[in-house]
């Protein structure tokens, strides 16, 4: 049956432009002070476009042109488009981290659609905490909604390699360090690494988020894996235009598609492309904001059935375009047939399986046949014991295998100066067994859990040929980041949790098959070390930073502000 459409009197937008009273008029008149006609707007769905371009967001630089291309294709299916910037959130400027301001981008995207006359909205990110905030913001709103992804660059250059963003800054950088490359090669890698408009062409957040998101059925099919400057990029953008009006007469909301069966889809496309452990906090995040739970176990659940297939840097060998080339992400979704649930919805108005119906894989070796996969299971592991109370992740699909059980001493950094201060010290007492520890780098700590959790390798340790060790902390990493990096530990540190007990020379325990991360100190011992913890003063005294730290949740919840979580309604502004 085909659903039901919307008449024009029930647009939301009519509550702005419809009525016969002073406001009705000032809404009219000041829609043609911009130069519209009637002709233009009166009973069309009026689609806010969200754009996160800006001039400090390299990553979105295309994103004028392509705001463009989705305003042609709103007004080819009759509906009336709206530009709207929104915060950037550009991943390698913003200081202390990007996550610290994921929230506010969700939070101003929410407040922009219930505000303005909007009947839906395409959303327009890429940069990593883009994506997550867009679509948080836009869920609770819960208008009509389409994710329009940045789409990744083009692959870096250099002396004739192949660059991937980040993963092969990290290797390089622990090169440059060791001795083995120079400056001059240093700055060769600097013009070739980043070459065009787009996010990150590895598996990292943005690739991650971007597919996770398309695979939650929010953007159209294929959309994800385009190149940005890929012309097919720009006819996507027009496609999403059109779409978003369709969606508006149809009533098609987020919520809708946002089950969590589509969540369980989610999980397993992460896992599938050995995917970024950020997308375990925003993808909590996002199920929040839909009034569902996903909790860490799921993931962990999730991870044990699912072959890694996508043979992507930093768990595999190829680049974004790679994938594109091989059929992206709906090539690989049709590998993973019978571990999805097919019949979730999209915003195409067709079922998951319908939409990678007629799928291929172009090249194998890239995205990986289950029985040829990259690694049989475990993406992301959920490790959880008395350092982690509340859990922690690490990628076993990107860390040295012989890591994956290991037991050494620990070397605590009480923060990132302290890391910073003492990794090089040549006296630094640490070997290849030792375990890195860093304190405060966690939500309330870092703050904003910067992406610290790749500790470097101390210089003497690279000179002697290590290029892995176990790295445990509360913060998060870069998805372009690879090693054996326990993560996102819960509680964080800065509030007291375990992970602010521990002390140079305590031996740590990870078993990643067995899921557990141990400090081994008798429990007397850590009570005496509790009772003497001092907490820190907070950081902020005003301004976002002191909302910020009044409200934000630890990792297991998402980070969400508790203010901001769950599907309570938004309630609609009055018109007078
Ligand atoms: Fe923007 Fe990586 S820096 S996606």
């Amino acid at each position: 049956m085909a659903p039901r459409r919307k008449s024009h009197d029930e647009l939301r937008s009519a509550r702005w432009y419809a009525s016969g009273d002073l406001r009705g008029f000032g809404h009219r008149s000041r829609t043609r002070q911009m130069g519209f006609a009637a002709e233009d707007y009166a009973g069309k769905p009026v689609i806010a476009i969200l754009n996160t371009w800006s001039d400090i967001n390299p990553c979105h630089q295309h994103f004028r042109e392509r705001a463009q291309a989705v305003k042609r294709g709103v007004l080819q299916a009759g509906g009336f488009p709206l530009e709207m910037p929104a915060m950037a959130l550009g991943e390698v400027f913003m200081k202390p981290s990007t996550m610290m301001y994921r929230n506010l981008l969700a939070m101003e995207s929410e407040e922009l659609l219930r505000a303005n006359p909007i009947d839906g909205v395409v959303l327009m990110g890429g940069c990593d905490k883009t994506v997550p905030a867009l679509v948080m913001g836009a869920t609770s709103m819960n208008l009509p909604a389409i994710f329009v992804p940045a789409g990744p660059m083009l692959r870096g250059h250099w002396q004739g390699k192949e660059l991937g963003s980040g993963s092969d800054v990290w290797k390089y950088w622990a090169e440059l360090r060791a001795g083995t490359i120079d400056d001059e090669d240093w700055r060769g890698i600097e013009d070739g690494i980043a070459r065009s408009a787009g996010t990150c062409m590895t598996m990292g957040t943005a690739s991650t988020m971007a597919a996770v998101t398309e695979t939650l059925g929010l953007s159209l099919p294929g959309a994800s894996s385009i190149p940005a400057v890929d012309s097919g990029h720009e006819r996507m953008a027009a496609a999403s235009g059109r779409r978003i009006v369709e969606m508006v007469w149809e009533d098609m909301r987020p919520r809708d598609l946002l089950t969590h069966a589509a969540f369980d889809n989610a999980v397993t496309a992460l896992m599938a492309l050995g995917g970024s452990t950020n997308a375990v906090i925003h993808l909590v995040a996002m199920a929040g904001r839909a009034g569902l739970s996903l909790p860490l176990e799921r993931f962990d659940a999730i991870s044990r059935r699912t072959p890694v297939l996508a043979n992507i840097r930093p768990s595999g060998r190829y680049l974004m375009e790679d994938f594109f080339y091989a059929g992206g992400l709906s090539a690989l979704l049709a590998q993973l047939g019978p571990l999805l649930d097919l019949g979730a919805g999209t915003v195409a108005g067709k079922t998951l399986g319908e939409t990678i119906a007629r799928a291929r894989v172009y090249n194998d070796d890239v995205i990986r046949s289950p029985d040829r996969a990259l690694q049989p299971e475990g993406g992301l592991a959920v490790l959880t014991g008395n350092l982690a109370p509340n859990g922690a992740v690490i990628k076993p699909s990107a860390m040295e295998p012989r890591l994956l059980r290991h037991r050494g001493p620990a070397v605590v950094f009480r923060d990132y100066n302290d890391l910073s201060r003492r990794i090089d010290d040549p006296a630094l007492e640490v070997t290849a067994q030792s375990v890195l520890v860093l304190q405060h780098g966690g939500p309330q700590g870092g703050p904003g859990m910067p992406e610290w959790g790749q500790l470097p390798i101390p210089k003497k340790l690279l000179q002697q040929g290590v290029r892995d060790m176990l790295r445990i902390s509360d913060a998060r990493m870069s998805g372009t980041s690879y090693g054996a990096c326990v993560l996102h530990v819960s509680p964080e540190s800065y509030i007291g949790g375990p992970l602010a007990l521990a002390q140079s020379g305590d031996v740590i325990e990870l078993d990643v098959p067995g899921r557990r991360l141990t400090l081994a100190v008798e429990e007397a011992e850590l009570v005496r070390r509790r009772a003497a913890w001092v907490a820190p003063q907070p950081r902020f005294r005003r301004s976002y930073g002191k909302l910020y730290g009044e409200h934000i949740g630890q990792a297991e919840t998402g980070c969400d502000f508790d203010f901001l979580a769950g599907d309570a309604a938004v309630p609609e502004p009055e018109i007078h």
